[in-house]
């Protein structure tokens, strides 16, 4: 650390022995050292893990939008979550099991959408750092009593950032202080311009309370979805995200996956960035257990050796032993730098400088 203080103070930076300095800085430091030149070699590896293949069209099939609700705090996502699921969902919910994760599936005449809520998700920042794969569609709730607000502008951010569509909910239409004209225009300013203000955003006033719109909101979802045709091969190792992830004291480790293509199977080897094991059980959205989980679905997975980070990227291997070596892999190698990476390839910064 002495030298390491000494080098900064002679390039002529001020520093003490606990302060961060910037990745330019400590890259700077570490060509010189030659640490760079191995670290980049490794970092590859993981990338060469991670990379996206192009997948033969003959081997893909539509499968559900994957739609995340986001906006500011108490604009009413979680209320609309509800009362999506209330009207469509309450009739497959045997039991009313109590599910602590914020992914449900709900089935639109006979059509699947998965949902994910965004409570000031820490998961979610991660998800977007991981790119544009995770959802399809945003829903951007705007509370029609106090419009647009900082973190509906964040979410603006994020969804641009991730590539996903927008759709604009105007939520609490039923508040006599609601102005949703006012919504409206605020939103001209993110380039969302609903249809009746000359632009191409869709927008559906509703209402979590009096249910007002809601139907609407889900044809307009079924309507983007199909103009984006959504497809993976679901006859491959499974890959996709993880929502959230926690250590439950009877079960061991649990995470909650978004199963982006592939089919998971129970017994399937997983790698989960630092984690691994071979899936042991799985829960749906509703609490059943299940044998599969196709494209788009969301299932909880107990089997882990140890607890994931929250939007780390799962790959399903032909054995448990490639499991564990992706995950040794992982822990020695470059996992910051790979952050790095991902974090300066759609920072928002970039986005608005753009
Ligand atoms: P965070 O997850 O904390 O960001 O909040 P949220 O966006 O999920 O909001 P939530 O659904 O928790 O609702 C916040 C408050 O607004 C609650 O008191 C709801 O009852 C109320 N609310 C939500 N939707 C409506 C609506 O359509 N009309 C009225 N009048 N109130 C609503
Ligand atoms: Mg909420």
């Amino acid at each position: 650390a002495a030298t390491l203080v000494k080098k900064l103070f002679l390039s002529g930076k001020m520093v003490s022995i606990n302060q961060e300095i910037t990745f330019e800085e400590a890259e700077e430091i570490a060509i010189e050292y030659e640490i760079i030149a191995e670290h980049e070699v490794k970092v590859d590896v993981i990338k060469e893990l991670l990379k996206e293949e192009e997948e033969d069209a003959s081997t893909l099939v539509k499968r559900p939008p994957v739609v995340c609700v986001m906006g500011h705090v108490d604009h009413g996502k979680t209320s609309l979550l509800d009362a999506i699921r209330e009207t469509n969902v309450t009739s497959h919910e045997a039991g009313g099991i109590t599910q602590h994760i914020g992914a449900y599936v709900v089935e639109v005449n006979g059509e699947k959408i998965t949902f994910l809520d965004t409570p000031g998700h820490e998961a979610f920042t991660s998800m977007r750092m991981r790119g544009a794969q995770s959802t399809d569609i945003a829903i951007l709730v705007v509370a029609a009593d106090d419009g647009v607000m900082p973190q509906t502008i964040e979410a603006i951010s994020h969804a641009k950032a991730a590539g996903i569509q927008i759709i604009v909910a105007i939520n609490k239409i039923d508040k006599p202080s609601a102005n949703i004209e006012r919504v409206k225009q605020e939103l001209t300013e993110y380039e969302l311009v609903a249809e009746d203000w000359g632009g191409d955003t869709i927008f559906v006033p509703v209402s979590a309370h009096t249910k007002e719109g809601i139907e609407q909101l889900l044809e307009m979802i079924i309507l983007t979805s199909e103009l984006v045709e959504l497809k993976a091969n679901p006859d491959r190792n499974a890959r996709g995200i993880v929502i959230e992830a926690e250590l439950d004291k009877g079960r061991g480790p649990v995470a909650t996956v978004l199963v982006q293509k592939g089919t998971l199977h129970v017994g399937d080897s997983i790698a989960i960035g630092s984690a691994y094991g071979k899936v042991r059980a799985m829960m749906d959205d509703k609490g059943r257990r299940v044998k599969d989980a196709a494209p788009s679905t969301p299932v909880e997975i107990l089997g882990l050796n140890e607890v994931p980070d929250a939007g780390e990227i799962f790959i399903a291997t032909d054995t448990e032993k490639e499991a564990r070596a992706i995950s040794e892999t992982y822990i020695s190698q470059g996992r910051e730098k790979l952050l790095e990476d991902t974090k300066a390839k759609l920072s928002l910064d970039g986005l608005f400088s753009q």
